[in-house]
């Protein structure tokens, strides 16, 4: 049974989560954090700044979930890119010891079994983060995704794609393909944190904790969890 925490805005769900995460690097300075993009964990990465300004994070390691396939590195919005804006460098993390999954078409088809080996010489995620899609997609599997999936290539939906096409010029920049880790590697992390804030999750958020565990509504994959902690300001947790 997840541990559900209600807070009053995302502010004071990125504090919390914070100080659990410096709680964890000075108790184990090589932590192996999982690290999630998209909007939801940015209060998290913002609250730790400060937080983390005395500590020593030069063994940290991280993991992201996901990446979009055939976006140059470079490019603002390739996961890549924001995780080196919004949490290496703000953090003073090594940059060597923070991955993303190889996106680029060369070498694609090792890309996902070399992402895992990584994960696994790492000793495994100790606490992963993650936000929910609308449509209950985790990392980026969507519906339909395979509880023992591991990290591997997938297609968008047309519902994401649309979703993220606001940080890009237009819908037709949003990548088809991502490369993502599976529900099964999600699963395999210690502790996962779900964030969730707004009216817009109310529902993944109650299909996720509350609903059949089906592949229909990937984020369900964490009532298989033993140790999750959600965190949700009231417009998302309303339907809880
Ligand atoms: C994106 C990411 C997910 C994220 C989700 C929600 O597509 N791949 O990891 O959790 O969508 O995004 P947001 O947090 O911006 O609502």
């Amino acid at each position: 049974m997840a541990e559900v925490i209600i807070v009053a805005d995302a502010a004071a769900a990125g504090a919390l989560v914070a100080d659990e995460i410096v709680r964890l690097i000075r108790s184990r300075p090589d932590t192996v954090l999982g690290l999630a993009t998209g909007s939801t964990p940015l209060p998290v990465y913002e609250a730790l700044r400060p937080r983390l300004a005395g500590v020593d994070v030069s063994r940290v390691r991280g993991f992201a979930l996901d990446e979009y396939v055939g976006i140059d590195p470079a490019h603002p919005e390739s996961y890549r890119a924001v995780i080196g804006r919004e949490v290496v460098e703000p953090l003073r993390l090594d940059p060597d010891r923070i991955r993303t999954p190889d996106g680029s078409l060369d070498g694609i088809e090792h890309a996902g079994d070399d992402y895992e080996a990584a994960i696994t010489a790492a000793g495994g995620v100790d606490l992963q983060i993650l936000g929910i899609g609308t449509d209950g997609h985790i990392g980026f599997n969507e519906p339909g995704s395979s509880f023992a999936s591991l990290t591997r290539v997938k297609t968008l939906t047309a519902q994401t794609r649309q979703d993220n096409a606001r940080f890009f010029d237009a819908i037709d920049d949003v990548p088809m393909h991502c490369i993502t880790q599976g529900l099964g590697t999600i699963l395999r992390a210690r502790h996962l944190v779900l964030l969730a804030f707004g009216a817009g999750k109310a529902e993944a958020l109650a299909g996720a904790l509350e609903g059949p565990v089906s592949a229909a509504l990937p984020g369900s994959a964490i009532q298989l969890h033993p140790h999750v902690t959600v965190v949700a300001d009231e417009a998302a947790a309303a339907e809880l």
